[in-house]
């Protein structure tokens, strides 16, 4: 499809079905979750476990093949713990899985396929057991992971840090610097007097935002009906 056919009404009743599909489904599942969790493809997201808890504006965006799980592990002696602040971002293809603690401080984005873990699951010697193969992971607010990332246990992210696709980050990464590469280093200094503008200058007003992109779909869909939308469905052409 190189367009949304959709009928505006036909997009808002699958707005209103997916709304109610995360708050039957989805929240349920979370100890603790703040207001305005967006989720796009509800089907997509798969918690596990006890004691993953976020705050407000969580945005899940997962994607049909691209699924963003969320899970603790209970070892018998502990249970896993995620804590994730306000307006962070997960994007299609995440694996998030605690066997102790991993933190996601507020404002951070986490982009497509990245597997961030405080375990290493297995023990070196000892293949049927974690042993102390594990130590909490903590991303400090503001940071942003790029895609295909690798974080691995017992990892800190300083406060406004970027991590480049495809790193692979074993050791502790400082607050305000790039870092990329496998290991990942630093590789450039941010400047931490410049103003950083955040998801929650974007989001804080989200039901002014919400009105605002309404407002554009409902403009960008005008021309669509319902027999072209179904037409496109059953007999798509180069125009759709
Ligand atoms: C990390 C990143 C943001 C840095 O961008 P930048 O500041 O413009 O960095 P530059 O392109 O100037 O690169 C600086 C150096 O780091 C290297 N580098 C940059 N990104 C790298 C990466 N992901 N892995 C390894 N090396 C990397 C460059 O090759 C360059 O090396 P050189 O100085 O020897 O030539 C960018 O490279 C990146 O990874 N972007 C992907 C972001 C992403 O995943 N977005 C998905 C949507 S959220």
């Amino acid at each position: 499809m190189r367009r949304d056919t959709r009928p505006y009404f036909i997009r808002r009743l699958r707005d209103s079905f997916s709304k109610w599909q995360v708050r039957q489904f989805l929240e349920p599942q979370f100890d603790s979750v703040g207001p305005g969790l967006d989720v796009a493809y509800p089907q997509g997201v798969e918690l596990w476990g006890a004691n993953i808890h976020a705050g407000s504006h969580l945005h899940l965006r997962a994607a049909k093949g691209n699924m963003i799980r969320l899970a603790t592990w209970d070892s018998g002696d502990r249970v896993g713990e995620i804590h994730i602040g306000d307006f962070v971002l997960i994007s299609p293809g995440n694996q998030i899985i605690a066997s102790e603690r991993i933190t996601i401080g507020s404002n951070t984005m986490i982009a497509s396929g990245c597997y961030i873990s405080d375990s290493d699951w297995h023990d070196t010697y000892d293949r049927t057991a974690e042993q102390d193969k594990h130590a909490p992971v903590t991303f400090e607010e503001n940071v942003w992971i790029g895609s295909r990332v690798i974080v691995g246990k017992g990892v800190t992210i300083g406060k406004n840090s970027i991590i480049g696709a495809g790193a692979v980050v074993t050791r502790d990464i400082p607050a305000n610097v790039i870092a990329a590469g496998n290991p990942a280093k630093v590789i450039k200094e941010l400047d931490p007097d410049r103003e950083f503008r955040l998801r929650s200058d974007m989001l804080g007003d989200s039901e002014a935002l919400y009105h605002e992109i309404d407002k554009l779909s409902r403009y960008l869909l005008r021309h669509n009906t319902l027999f072209t939308w179904v037409r496109s469905l059953i007999k798509p052409t180069r125009r759709d």
